[in-house]
């Protein structure tokens, strides 16, 4: 594996070592590159979606499907305020809706550095649409719905200090291109 040629050193003025937190619609390979960022910075990976399931026991549909969209999100603040408030490094991984929350939003932009993985609704909906965990889209016209969600979430999603665009870039790509920026920011 190729030697990052930077320590994640990057400290914020009080201090404290920062969060790579990866925001971004569903589809956009925030877990992927999530999983494969940490792995070259040599920290913890925080997948907000999977410990909701670990904490839950049971899956992100069916949570939706027993629980409903309500209970979900607010299991997804407690668990993303928790993660947040954690001193240590780490690449986060949020969900697709996770910004939409005024408090997770603010606790996220103190706890460290935004990137928003940028992803076209052609591709959205190419990348979910042979995976049904995602109980958002399954709606009669997926296409639209993915187009009104992201009418509302991409001011929220640009407030990101970083944006890379993933349409034409594998993972390791992506995270190349985010390494980039974090050794020049
Ligand atoms: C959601 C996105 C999903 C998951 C849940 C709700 C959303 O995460 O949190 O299905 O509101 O966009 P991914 O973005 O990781 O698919």
């Amino acid at each position: 594996m190729e030697e990052i040629l930077f320590p994640f050193h990057i400290r914020r003025e009080e201090g404290l070592l920062m969060k790579i937190i990866l925001v971004g619609f569903m589809g956009a390979g925030k877990s992927a590159v999530g999983r494969g960022l940490a792995k070259r910075l040599g920290v913890r990976f925080v997948d907000i979606d999977e410990l909701i399931v670990k904490r839950e026991g049971r899956s992100i549909t069916k949570v939706f499907a027993e629980a409903g969209e309500l209970y979900f999100r607010k299991v997804e603040k407690q668990i993303t305020l928790e993660v947040c408030q954690r001193q240590d490094p780490c690449v986060i991984a949020t969900g697709g809706g996770t910004l939409m929350d005024p408090d997770n939003r603010a606790a996220l932009k103190e706890a460290g550095t935004l990137v928003w993985l940028k992803v076209s609704p052609e591709k959205a909906l190419e990348r979910t649409k042979d995976h049904p965990v995602r109980p958002l889209l399954k709606d009669e016209n997926p296409r639209q719905k993915i187009l009104s969600l992201l009418a509302l979430r991409e001011p929220l999603y640009a407030q990101a200090e970083m944006t890379v665009e993933t349409d034409q870039q594998s993972v390791e790509q992506v995270i190349q291109q985010i390494l980039n920026k974090i050794s020049s920011f």
